[in-house]
């Protein structure tokens, strides 16, 4: 089930408005958005992970592609906009609200919905001075394969509250890797 808004939120900017009338307020966006989305994230967490260990795996989280897409701050934007893009498409679901606390489901969808309408924001800033990606390899190719595994885990332990409780530490931890990583101090330096 895909979220439409923020996409359309693209085309009223692209249409309505000329870009440089919209402030790229992104250090301070990004780290307190990311901030505030670890600490709902830690509070949804109700059952032990020890009594989820059965069901731990590796979803294999793409960090050679999120270190690589720092070479334009472009490529970087649109690797964190798909990231944040994908984690809320994940807990937009029914699966996710039968399982999570609906107060904190709502935080944690409407913080990354603003932090998308901000990325957007500059992505199509940054697109302006450095050209269209067109040409390049598409940089969130490996994050939608990362959670088309995270998606299909989520089908063979048919939306289990372990498996759930698993996903929860991934995001959690795919989250602060790639905040730490040299792909934010691209965007934050
Ligand atoms: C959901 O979380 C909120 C905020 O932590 C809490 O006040 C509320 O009691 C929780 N609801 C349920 C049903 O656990």
């Amino acid at each position: 089930m895909a979220f439409s808004v923020p996409s359309l939120v693209v085309l009223v900017m692209i249409f309505s408005s000329p870009i440089s009338s919209f402030s790229c307020d992104l250090p301070q966006s990004l780290d307190v958005g990311t901030q505030e989305t670890l600490t709902v994230l830690g509070q949804m967490g109700k059952i032990s992970l020890l009594s989820c260990l059965k069901d731990r795996t590796d979803f294999r989280f793409p960090q050679e592609m999120v270190e690589a897409s720092r070479v334009q701050k472009a490529q970087a934007l649109s690797v964190v906009h798909e990231m944040l893009q994908q984690i809320f498409n994940l807990f937009y679901t029914e699966a996710s609200s039968a399982v999570w606390n609906t107060t904190l489901l709502e935080q944690l969808l409407s913080g990354l919905h603003r932090q998308l309408e901000d990325l957007e924001t500059c992505l199509l800033q940054e697109m302006g001075e450095e050209g269209s990606l067109l040409g390049m390899k598409d940089p969130t190719l490996a994050v939608r394969r990362y959670f088309q595994r995270i998606l299909l885990y989520l089908q063979e332990k048919e939306n289990s509250h372990c498996a759930w409780e698993v996903v929860r530490v991934e995001i959690i931890k795919a989250l602060w890797t790639s905040s730490s990583s040299s792909l934010s101090s691209q965007l934050l330096g």
